[in-house]
């Protein structure tokens, strides 16, 4: 059975633009397990994919420069690199016609949007909130 991500109040980091942006990975990831389970579709599952890593790379753009005052910036952007290397194999392995890519990528994402969005980013702006470093 594949999860799906409902959007909780809980789950904001406490500054609007970035809980928009989570909220649209959400539906993105939402968008992806509808195309992989039931009836199957292999056509939305690549569009789902692509679309993914696309708002993502302009997610880790616009969420970055908002970090730099942390003093742990740095391991927050090793992070994001590990992901978006992630994600370039999930491609390669989508191009070699791997059918097991799709129900991977979504185990690796939803395991990645409760660890990353859900703690290490909600920590972050907590902590940039608090010691005044960033305005919402
Ligand atoms: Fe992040």
């Amino acid at each position: 059975m594949i999860e799906r991500f409902e959007w909780k109040p809980e789950y904001t980091v406490g500054i609007d633009s970035i809980d928009k942006q989570h909220q649209e990975l959400f539906r993105i990831f939402n968008k992806l397990a509808d195309a992989v389970s039931g009836t199957y579709s292999a056509k939305d599952a690549a569009t789902a994919m692509h679309e993914m890593s696309q708002y993502l790379g302009k997610h880790f753009t616009f969420e970055e420069p908002l970090l730099t005052k942390h003093p742990d910036f740095d391991k927050h952007h090793l992070e994001h690199l590990k992901f978006i290397e992630n994600t370039l194999d999930f491609q390669i392995r989508f191009a070699d016609k791997d059918n097991n890519v799709h129900l991977d990528m979504l185990t690796f994402l939803a395991d990645w949007l409760k660890t990353h969005i859900l703690e290490m980013d909600k920590e972050y702006f907590g902590y940039l909130k608090e010691n005044n470093l960033i305005e919402n």
